[in-house]
């Protein structure tokens, strides 16, 4: 009899955790490396987030507490939601968990079994396929491309659907290509959902404060209502409020599929940490202003990051609208040898070498279910970014 499960052979390792680790290892035997994986602000918490969690933890805050989140923490959800997002959910239409990632995974849990196919526009966040296969579902993935701006078309989205399809996981702006749908895209995408009433909608909107160029971000709830009854929106404090270590994130949903994710968290981790759940109400609640703050910085690495890679021969690089990602095509580099005679067959092979022979950990489109690509982070340190670019151009310009 096997010891390890079925389910854990569905699935493998996140790949952008394990080129973040590996860019630690190098780093702590000596190695200079710059790490381009992780997908997380490089800005510290604010203050009074920090000190909401201090007081919170005097003020003994420090029991269990209702498993799918606190109630005010509840009530701060249903106030960003109508205060940015122009939508109402009550309370027990919303659900706290370990982060986004934890409400994505009890919601999969909830809904899926044997068969159910959901549809993933690829490329796609590295945890999506492996969630839907640890839970007994089909992922399927729908390729975009980088001349569609990373986005899927109606039609293409039309042709995917089968009567087995359960969900459409909707991520606007993308990790990992950081694309954002316009509200006139996800109203034509709409106009697809609203004929086929099995399919329901994981919007994941992790991104939504990370846009650029006054690009307005929308999300599906708020441009077409009549899709409320069949949408998860999920959302958190993870990159935001640069509160990724702290573990929060939401959603907001029909009652009946919120109260079976709290069944499913109730069974598995109960509440999330109550002290990381009272700095969460401080972060929706307390001063918003520095959110267009890093925004702007990101903005500003983001030109750095797109016209540096330009420049770098083989690579093509697209601007894109949000989060802080760019998804280049490392085509032109594909088939060529590195000084030290590797030859780069896929994007694994590019990334690998790139580490290896210039210390510049990226990770390969290939984990994101499109390649030849490869995906940076510029969430770091503007000077870090430049002394990366210019050893990923010094790495392509001497490929032969
Ligand atoms: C698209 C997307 N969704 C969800 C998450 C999960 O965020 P967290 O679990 O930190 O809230 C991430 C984190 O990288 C992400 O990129």
């Amino acid at each position: 009899m096997a010891f390890l499960s079925d389910a854990l052979g569905r699935i493998k390792p996140s790949a952008t955790i394990a080129v973040t680790d590996k860019a630690r290892a190098l780093k702590a035997a000596g190695v200079d490396v710059i790490g381009l994986g992780a997908g997380e602000p490089d800005f510290d918490t604010p203050e009074n987030i920090k000190e909401a969690a201090v007081k919170a933890i005097r003020d003994g805050k420090t029991k269990y507490t209702a498993v799918d989140g606190i109630p005010e923490l509840k009530q701060a959800i249903a106030m960003k939601f109508k205060r940015e997002n122009h939508v109402d959910y009550t309370p027990s239409e919303i659900s706290v968990g370990a982060g986004g990632k934890q409400v994505l995974y009890n919601a999969l849990m909830a809904t899926l079994n044997p068969g159910d196919e959901v549809i993933i526009p690829a490329p796609y966040w590295v945890s999506y396929p492996d969630m839907v296969a640890l839970a007994g579902g089909t992922p399927v993935p729908l390729a975009a491309t980088m001349e569609a701006g990373f986005k899927i078309a109606p039609a293409a989205l039309e042709q995917a659907i089968t009567p087995k399809t359960k969900w459409l996981i909707f991520n606007s702006p993308s990790n990992p290509s950081g694309a954002a749908y316009t509200r006139a895209e996800i109203r034509a995408l709409a106009d697809v959902l609203l004929k086929h009433p099995q399919v329901w909608v994981m919007t994941d909107d992790m991104y939504e404060h990370l846009v650029y160029d006054d690009f307005v971000f929308s999300t599906l709830v708020e441009v077409e209502p009549a899709l409320k009854e069949r949408t998860l929106t999920v959302n958190g404090v993870s990159k935001a409020y640069a509160m990724t270590g702290w573990r929060i994130g939401y959603a907001g949903g029909p009652t009946a599929l919120i109260k079976a994710m709290a069944t499913i968290q109730s069974q598995s981790t109960s509440n999330p940490s109550s002290i990381s759940q009272w700095a969460a109400v401080e972060a929706l609640t307390g001063p918003q202003d520095f959110i267009p703050k890093h925004a702007e910085i990101f903005r500003k690495r983001r030109d750095l990051v797109v016209s540096m890679l330009n420049q770098a021969a083989g690579i093509v690089c697209p601007s894109p609208q949000g989060a802080f990602y760019v998804y280049p095509s490392c085509k032109g580099a594909i088939g060529k040898t590195t000084p030290h005679g590797k030859r780069l067959a896929t994007d694994d092979d590019f990334v690998t070498a790139l580490l290896e022979e210039e210390g510049v950990a990226v990770v390969q489109g290939s984990a994101f279910g499109l390649g030849p690509f490869f995906r940076v982070s510029y969430a770091t340190a503007t000077e870090l970014l430049e002394d990366a670019c210019r050893r990923i151009q010094r790495f392509c310009g001497n490929l032969r």
